[in-house]
């Protein structure tokens, strides 16, 4: 079953870390805003976007936040089999759930939203074709980190539903970036 191209969102800080003890490092609610926004919009009205993320991202989501409303919520683990109370999957490989988002037609479009195994494995395969990434201008204290990215093999890109100014909440800068695979047409 061939896979459908997906995207990854993510918020890094200077040094690339994404999260502190299972935690993430800062609270920004417009960034999480927007990570929503981007996420639930699909393309398609009758569908909704598929989540795919690790076990100990999707264990890092309060409860009352469980599932990722609007969106199918699918987690790769390697020693839960049983669907998690309110997921709608659970995979034994990042493949699995891939294959399995491609080709359930209530799908729209396909998002890899954390953590650092799941990015990691994730830039690997040749239908990961864009990259939602903001960068917070700021270091934080990390333990997980966002894979660096080939930037001559994923190029910055413009697109309408994401803002181009500076955005500032909390104290801190931050910018919301696009990356996309070359040759692939959006
Ligand atoms: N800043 C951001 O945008 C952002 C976004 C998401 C998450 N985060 C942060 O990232 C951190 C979590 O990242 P993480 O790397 O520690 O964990 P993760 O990628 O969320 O989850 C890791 C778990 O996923 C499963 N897994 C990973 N690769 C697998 C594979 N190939 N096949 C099957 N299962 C696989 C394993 O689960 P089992 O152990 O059950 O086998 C593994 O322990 C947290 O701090 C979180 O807050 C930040």
């Amino acid at each position: 079953m061939k896979i459908r191209n997906f995207s990854l969102i993510a918020a890094i800080c200077d040094n690339y870390g994404i999260g502190v003890n299972n935690k993430l490092p800062w609270r920004l609610k417009n960034e999480m805003n927007y990570f929503t926004r981007i996420t639930i919009t699909s393309d398609d009205e009758s569908k909704k976007n598929a989540v795919i993320m690790g076990r100990k991202t999707w264990e890092s989501i309060p409860e009352k936040y469980r599932p990722l409303d609007g969106r199918i919520n699918l987690i790769v683990s390697r020693t839960v089999t049983e669907k998690p109370i309110k997921s709608d999957g659970v995979f034994s490989d990042l493949k699995s759930a891939l294959v399995q988002a491609s080709c359930m037609d209530e799908v729209d479009q396909i998002f890899i939203v954390g953590g650092e195994q799941i990015y990691r494995e994730a830039l690997t395969f040749p239908e990961c074709s864009t990259i939602y990434l903001t960068r917070i201008e700021a270091n934080f204290d990390c333990d997980s980190f966002f894979p660096k990215f080939d930037e001559k093999i994923f190029q910055e890109i413009s697109k309408e539903t994401v803002p181009k100014e500076i955005q500032e909440e909390n104290g801190l800068k931050y910018k919301f970036h696009v990356y996309q695979r070359k040759s692939i047409e959006l």
